[in-house]
């Protein structure tokens, strides 16, 4: 297992002192999260959560994994932002995007509360028929109306098909350990409950219960991730910016954000990578985009994208770049056969798989996009599992904090998420807003 980051072929963009300037800040904030470790109101539990986290409700997690396993044909997980996008984003990047179609004797897992869409509530509803149903409800709230809306209905669902008692042991709540109106509901109901920490904020909780129960539930090997994300918390806790590549790629994008390029593009070749680079942008946009600071997190998939965006990459405004997650060993290869007739003029293919083809198709995009002006950061893993994906996410949730101390932002607040919530409360008529929703219908021209 390993990570490696290559900042080659963004050469010809930076200058040595670009980074090398970056030093001291890096080194402040690496002291500001050994320092402020146990203090529970900096957030920063997720930094030990590999090594120092309630072994006890990680042995009640598989536990519950294995009981969804053997009486669950659906579980449907419930949550928005980080209640759901690092669960989601585990199972494509080790399953594929496909998993609920190519069966492999574990649940299919479907989320649902993270839109205020009836139309895709309605189709997982549809999914649930004739089948055996569970759900995994996680807000750390508890209060969140995305969530709350579709718990309400997936619950009435569950009571209807199986009755109270029955319908209880088939929810899964995750939530705070104390507050919140989804804790005093499991507690009246006697649902199977875990917790988020206090000190760990939902775009950080991957490896928490939030992540880890749906990633179990699903048959994957949440010791291995574990494993992986330990490894990672020891090797990029070395305060040597050039030796650790946490340090170095936090550098790099603030280097590039100095000189304009305010645009960081999460680039994959695997439509495996697609909810990874969904995690990514919610990790950094989140953390990252306050006080009128910010590089803008966006993903793509190529070579898809290139059809479609590429255009605007190559000779557009000239203020991105790009972080390229790549794999050293890809499985479940295909090999592109010779034909006699060659009526396609494939054959200069033949006998090459498609991660070669793939592969080319990266150092092409590479190459071409250097020169019009779009410099490329690679990140490589060895292999898709476990352990790796273990390593990725504390490899970014990391550099995310240290990056964010260095733009001179708070990593773990969210201020800016409230505002649209205070306005779609007011004209939905929620008791306590009413004050603002003349003034915000007037602004409507209703
Ligand atoms: O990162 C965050 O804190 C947010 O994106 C939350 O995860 C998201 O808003 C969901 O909140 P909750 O888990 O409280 O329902």
């Amino acid at each position: 297992m390993s990570l490696a980051l290559k900042s080659d072929y963004a050469k010809q963009f930076l200058r040595e002192n670009d980074t090398l300037g970056l030093i001291p800040q890096i080194e402040a904030a690496h002291k500001t999260i050994q320092n402020k470790k146990d203090d529970m109101s900096a957030f920063l539990g997720w930094a030990d959560l590999p090594f120092n986290y309630d072994k006890e409700e990680f042995a009640r997690i598989k536990a519950a994994a294995k009981k969804i396993q053997s009486d669950t044909d659906v579980l449907i997980v419930i949550g928005i932002g980080g209640s759901y996008l690092g669960a989601r984003a585990a199972i494509e990047f080790l399953k594929g995007p496909m998993y609920n179609e190519i069966s492999d004797g574990f649940p299919k897992v479907y989320f649902s509360g993270n839109n205020i869409s009836g139309s895709a509530l309605n189709d997982i509803l549809k999914v649930c028929e004739n089948k055996r149903v569970s759900l995994n409800i996680i807000s750390k709230s508890g209060t969140t109306t995305e969530p709350a809306i579709a718990f309400r209905i997936f619950r009435k669902y569950l009571v209807e098909r199986y009755g109270e008692a029955e319908a209880s042991k088939r929810i899964y709540c995750t939530t705070d350990k104390a507050r919140g109106t989804l804790k005093e509901l499991a507690d009246q109901n006697g649902w199977e409950s875990f917790v988020v920490p206090d000190n760990v904020g939902g775009r950080y909780s991957v490896l928490t219960a939030v992540g880890l129960l749906p990633i179990a539930a699903a048959g994957l090997d949440i010791d291995a991730l574990m494993k992986g994300a330990s490894a990672a918390a020891k090797d990029y806790d070395v305060l040597d910016v050039e030796a650790n590549p946490c340090y170095k790629y936090a550098a790099l994008r603030n280097a590039f954000y100095r000189k304009g390029k305010s645009v960081e593009l999460f680039v994959s070749y695997e439509p495996r990578f697609v909810m990874l680079g969904e995690w990514f942008k919610q990790l950094f946009g989140e953390s990252e985009g306050k006080d009128n600071k910010g590089l803008f997190p966006a993903a793509v998939t190529f070579s898809t994208d290139l059809h479609s965006m590429g255009q605007f990459i190559q000779d557009g405004t000239r203020i991105m770049f790009e972080t390229a997650l790549t794999v050293n060993s890809v499985d479940n290869d295909v090999t592109v056969e010779y034909d006699d007739n060659n009526g396609d003029g494939l054959n200069f293919l033949a006998g090459k798989t498609l991660s070669y083809v793939n592969h080319k198709a990266f150092e092409g995009t590479v190459l071409a996009h250097a020169d019009g002006g779009t410099p490329t950061l690679n990140i490589t893993i060895d292999k898709c599992d476990e352990e790796n994906l273990g390593r990725l996410f504390y490899f970014f949730e990391k550099a995310c904090a240290i990056s964010g101390y260095v733009l001179g932002v708070n990593p773990f607040d969210q201020p800016g998420v409230e505002a649209y919530k205070k306005n779609m409360f007011a004209l939905l008529g929620k008791p306590g807003y009413e004050e603002s929703k003349a003034e915000l219908e007037k602004r409507l021209n209703k």
